[in-house]
């Protein structure tokens, strides 16, 4: 009998602690690598210059600047990696201790405090894991693999200090052969074995942990790719909390064979497609294609990630200086279907290259007045107080040339969105666009200038697009629902989790 109470004591706070993924549907997303987004204390007058070592951004810098976060609608943040590191890991992803905090970024104490403070302001966290490799072994670096006796010294690692906690040492050659992808190295990184009963034991009771200990609403997965997918079908299990997936590509079927194992996929084939339009300069008319494409293969679309960029990748401003085709993209990323994540840096117009010109330091520059933080912060209000016409209420791609790319979101159409990838010197775009399937005399006002309105006339829409902006329309005629607050069930869940921390803490 205690036993077993203790048992459902263990079990249930992982069943209702985390948030699940509808809940996770009705969030904006704020990528953060702690090591770059803020240090404590006063602002230093000038960016950080080392990019390949720590900075010096902290738990507390974070916990400093939520206004910052809140300001431009975010409502989650994604953290990089919290624990240990080997050395020179400021972005988190080469781990020498999972139990221990990295001390660059604080405390233990540190991170409960930072998620208390992003509790306290209804902003949600989400942690970046990495199940799939640790550190670098003592000497060994990415660009340096060193001997192979020092490849296979595993006895600075915790808890995984042992040879037989890892896969027979080779490096990923060949990425279109997923044995050596799931079983060899990535850059030369001790790739943990998953099949071995006690690393697999030990990488469940310590994410299943890691929920319960710290309050984590979620986490971002990284490299989904290098590890068999029934491991994640586990590790999503025992998280207890909406897991995103990395696993890259520019083709839907082979992401999507990734749908069943967690709950949501970072939209690398969306992503791809918007970086051809917006930065490769290919036709718009490619959207609808892919999306399209992507609706064969994903059963839903609305909790997958989307994104522009990301630590991984050159910043969206690296390929175009022209902010109208970013404010275009973002619009995408904002109200199309999916949950939206923005990259931090980019409300400033951070323009850096590849690793690690795009992990920028993002002091000195916190602007809540810049251009692009404000066009942010304008479209994520729209969202999230008709949050449930962008969550449930479906999308549909009414019509695309070579100009314009125009969608509608909410089971009646009540938004619609005008996009084109031109830029600022494409003058005045026209486009009388056929458009059956919305009422007639439906009247749309434009989100951004109240003046400028469109109707639906016999069947045609009146497109004008000037300079390169892009247009968000409201359908006037038709009510729209209140904001969405959390449901009192929300509520009574947290509460029944917070009773049962404090009972495990008594034990
Ligand atoms: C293995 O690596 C650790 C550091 O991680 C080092 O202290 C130890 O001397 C190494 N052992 C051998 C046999 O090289
Ligand atoms: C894939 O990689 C594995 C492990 O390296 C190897 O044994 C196998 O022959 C490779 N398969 C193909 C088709 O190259
Ligand atoms: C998980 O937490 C339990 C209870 O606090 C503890 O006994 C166990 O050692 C932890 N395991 C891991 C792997 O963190
Ligand atoms: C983009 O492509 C179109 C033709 O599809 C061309 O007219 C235009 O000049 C191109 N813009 C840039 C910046 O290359
Ligand atoms: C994307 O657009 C270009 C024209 O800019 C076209 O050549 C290409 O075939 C399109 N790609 C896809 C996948 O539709
Ligand atoms: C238009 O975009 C170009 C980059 O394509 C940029 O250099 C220029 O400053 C922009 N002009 C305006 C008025 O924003
Ligand atoms: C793109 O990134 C590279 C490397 O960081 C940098 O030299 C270049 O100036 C960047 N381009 C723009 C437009 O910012
Ligand atoms: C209405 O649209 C149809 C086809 O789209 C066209 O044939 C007809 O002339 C239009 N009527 C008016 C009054 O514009």
């Amino acid at each position: 009998m205690v036993f077993s109470l203790k048992l459902m004591l263990l079990l249930l706070p992982a069943v209702l602690c985390g948030k699940t993924v509808e809940e996770w549907k009705g969030r904006i997303i704020y990528q953060i690598l702690t090591d770059r987004f803020s240090p404590h204390g006063p602002t230093p007058s000038t960016p950080c210059t080392a990019l390949r070592s720590y900075c010096g951004g902290k738990f507390k810098g974070i916990q400093q600047r939520l206004d910052y976060i809140k300001g431009l609608g975010a409502n989650a943040i994604w953290i990089s990696p919290i624990v240990l590191n080997t050395p020179g890991g400021f972005h988190g992803y080469w781990a020498k201790n999972i139990y221990e905090i990295n001390p660059e970024f604080g405390t233990k104490q540190d991170l409960k405090d930072l998620i208390k403070a992003c509790h306290d302001k209804d902003i949600w966290v989400m942690v970046d894991v990495v199940p799939n490799h640790m550190g670098y072994n003592d000497g060994c670096f990415w660009n340096n693999p060193c001997t192979p006796t020092k490849l296979n010294n595993f006895t600075g690692f915790v808890p995984f200090d042992k040879p037989e906690y890892y896969h027979q040492y080779c490096e990923i050659m060949d990425w279109n052969n997923q044995t050596e992808v799931e079983f060899c190295r990535l850059a030369h990184l001790p790739d943990l074995s998953q099949e071995n009963d006690i690393v697999k034991r030990l990488l469940l009771d310590w994410i299943g942990n890691l929920t319960i200990n710290y309050d984590i609403d979620g986490y971002r997965i990284d490299t989904l790719k290098l590890v068999p997918k029934w491991f994640w079908s586990e590790f999503q299990a025992r998280a207890g909390a909406y897991c995103i997936g990395e696993a890259t590509g520019s083709d839907p079927q082979y992401v999507a064979g990734y749908q069943d194992s967690v709950d949501g996929l970072l939209n690398f084939p969306m992503y791809n497609a918007l970086r051809d339009v917006f930065n490769e300069n290919k036709s718009i008319r490619n959207l609808t294609k892919k999306i399209q494409e992507q609706r064969r293969y994903f059963k839903e679309l609305s909790r997958h990630g989307l994104f522009l960029d990301n630590h991984d990748q050159r910043r969206f401003l690296n390929w175009t200086s022209d902010y109208t085709v970013l404010k275009n993209a973002l619009t995408y990323v904002i109200l199309g279907e999916g949950i939206p994540i923005i990259y931090y840096g980019t409300e400033q117009g951070f323009s850096g290259g590849h690793d690690p010109n795009d992990r920028e330091s993002l002091w000195p520059y916190y602007s809540t007045q810049s251009d692009i933080y404000k066009f942010i912060a304008g479209l994520t209000k729209l969202r999230l107080s008709h949050l449930s016409h962008f969550v449930s209420g479906g999308q549909r791609e009414m019509a695309a040339n070579d100009d314009f790319f125009v969608f509608t979101r909410g089971k009646e159409n009540q938004f619609l969105v005008v996009l084109t990838n031109r830029g600022n010197t494409s003058g005045t775009l026209e486009w009388n666009v056929q458009v059956p399937v919305l009422k007639a005399e439906t009247v749309y006002k434009n989100f951004f200038d109240e003046t400028d309105t469109v109707t639906v006339d016999n069947g045609t829409l009146k497109l004008k697009l000037t300079g390169g902006l892009p247009k968000v329309f409201l359908a006037v005629q038709t009510p729209t629902s209140k904001a969405e607050r959390s449901s009192g069930v929300t509520w009574k869940l947290v509460f029944v989790c917070i009773l049962l921390l404090h009972l495990l803490s008594l034990e």
